[in-house]
């Protein structure tokens, strides 16, 4: 299906702010010069109809606030930068976030919650299931299979067609050139397993960004 971006991204929004409901009390302080709104509790003095775009690097983190987001009524923002290149035929789940510079090619398919960080790439036909975050730089070739919740570090390689279990991390400049099961790690050129194997921390900063359609500056 090619769900187009006319049709799925707005182009203006209004960016309220911060949810982090790991640490409530922070409400009143800024982050990246806007406002930190608050825990959970906060969604009672918000408007309603509110979108939102997780900004945490954790897939399983991602995982467990983009859950409970979208449980308590939040909608997923579809954000896709205006120097961002899609070829045809890419589906885009919703509440991913693709950065600046990236280039994805025909027919890719991209789960719910990824994120697909500034000047990586995504090659042709590849599938990337949900909440999966490709780091800065980061080249996932054509036909690649990902799981779900699965980590690239930043400038690491998945060769062609290969494909990484669900919960699967592969290391920072690592080049991965044979499939990984899930929840293995492995780092290195070419990469090779190791354990036990690592996962991403949680980022200790602001899980949860509120994004509220209609006018306002460009993203
Ligand atoms: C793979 C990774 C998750 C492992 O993290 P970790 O468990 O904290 O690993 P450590 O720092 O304890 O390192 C363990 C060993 O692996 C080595 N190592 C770690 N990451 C490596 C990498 N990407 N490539 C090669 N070797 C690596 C370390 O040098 C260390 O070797 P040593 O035991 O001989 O000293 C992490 O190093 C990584 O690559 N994270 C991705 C970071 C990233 O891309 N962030 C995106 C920010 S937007």
């Amino acid at each position: 299906m090619d769900r187009g971006r006319s049709e799925r991204h707005p182009s203006i929004v209004d960016f309220l702010g911060f949810l982090d409901p790991a640490a409530p009390t922070k409400i009143g302080q800024t982050h990246y010069d806007r406002p930190i709104l608050g825990g959970w509790e906060a969604l009672q003095r918000l408007p309603r109809q509110l979108h939102f775009a997780c900004g945490i690097g954790s897939p399983e983190v991602r995982r467990k606030e983009c859950t409970e987001a979208e449980r308590r009524g939040l909608q997923p923002a579809t954000l896709v930068f205006p120097n961002a290149v899609l070829a045809r035929h890419v589906d885009i789940g919703e509440g991913t976030v693709i950065g600046v510079g990236v280039v994805v090619g025909p027919c890719a398919r991209l789960g719910r919650h990824c994120v697909i960080n500034h000047q990586t790439t995504v090659g042709h036909d590849a599938r990337l299931g949900d909440f999966c975050v490709v780091s800065p730089g980061a080249r996932v070739l054509g036909n690649v299979v990902l799981g779900e919740c699965v980590f690239i570090g930043t400038t690491a390689t998945v060769f062609q067609g290969r494909c990484i279990g669900a919960g699967a991390t592969l290391g920072a400049n690592s080049f991965l050139i044979s499939d990984l099961k899930p929840g293995q790690s492995a780092i290195g050129v070419p990469a090779s397993p190791f354990s036990p194997p690592r996962k991403i921390p949680a980022t200790p900063h602001i899980p949860v960004e509120s994004i509220e359609q209609g006018p306002g500056g460009e993203l």
